[in-house]
């Protein structure tokens, strides 16, 4: 982590409440958080405790309540919802449990579709072979969905996200559909887009074994941040399960 750079990402007093009433429900209580490019920040916290409202706020996918989120030098106050997905577009990219693929697109085409609709098309086939290489599935650009496992597909969801050079990679239980290897595999992954590609790299879930990797932990409790702790960087070989 670059610690003179400027954040990809800079929550303050953040909150966020859904519903009214009886059935309200304070998924995040004044959340301040700065993200920083080349970094990786595991998230913990129970089920419920605002976790994926974290990513969904930060991503600009959902408004806040109060507070304040800026995404590379850029408040999301007042945006409306297509300059909105031009920011996300340009800057975030999300990695969900399940993969989300397109399951009638080959891998390359699950690869190039969001980097067509968004960005010149030039040396985009080179750009996609390069992101499935990097994940290792170069020899599976033709195959579908289905005839993956779900380790090769999430590596494909993760060369999807990475081929539009994203600075903020908002990442949901990334590895909690994926046996123990495969998930290290995943994790490993992730980590050469921070440190390699200078990357910012938001990891949810439920796993504590999953923070040796981290340059950061972020403990969630009740929609507040009950700890942060810096951390010396382990590597992604040695995550404990
Ligand atoms: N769209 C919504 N409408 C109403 N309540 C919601 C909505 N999304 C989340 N919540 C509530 O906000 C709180 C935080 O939810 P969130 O999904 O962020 O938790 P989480 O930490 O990601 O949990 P999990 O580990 O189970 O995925 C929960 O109490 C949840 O029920
Ligand atoms: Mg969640």
């Amino acid at each position: 982590m670059d610690v003179d750079a400027l954040p990809v990402a800079s929550l303050r007093d953040v909150t966020k409440t859904y519903g009214q009433g009886d059935a309200c429900v304070h998924a995040l209580k004044k959340v301040t958080l700065d993200l920083y490019p080349g970094e990786v920040i595991v998230v913990l916290g129970p089920s419920g405790s605002g976790k994926t409202t974290l990513l969904n706020v930060t991503g600009g996918i959902e408004p806040v309540t109060s507070g304040e989120v800026e995404v590379c030098g850029q408040s999301l106050a007042n945006k409306k919802p297509e300059e909105l997905a031009t920011l996300r577009r340009k800057h975030v990219a999300f990695i969900f449990q399940f993969f989300n693929l397109i399951q009638t697109l080959t891998a390359a085409e699950n690869v190039s579709l969001i980097a067509e609709l968004t960005q010149k098309s030039a040396g985009l086939h080179e750009r996609v072979e390069e992101a499935l290489s990097g994940v290792g599935l170069l020899e599976r650009a033709a195959h579908f969905p289905a005839q993956m496992s779900g380790g090769q597909q999430q590596r494909v969801a993760i060369a999807r996200a990475l081929v539009t050079g994203p600075d903020l990679l908002l990442c949901d239980e990334p590895t909690g559909a994926l046996d123990l290897d495969t998930g290290r595999h995943v994790l490993a992954l992730l980590q050469a887009a921070a440190r390699e590609q200078g990357r910012c790299v938001v990891i949810v879930t439920h796993n504590s074994g999953i923070a040796t990797m981290a340059d950061r932990v972020v403990r969630f409790h009740e929609g507040s941040i009950a700890q942060v702790v810096q951390q010396e960087a382990g590597e992604a070989r040695d995550v404990t399960w």
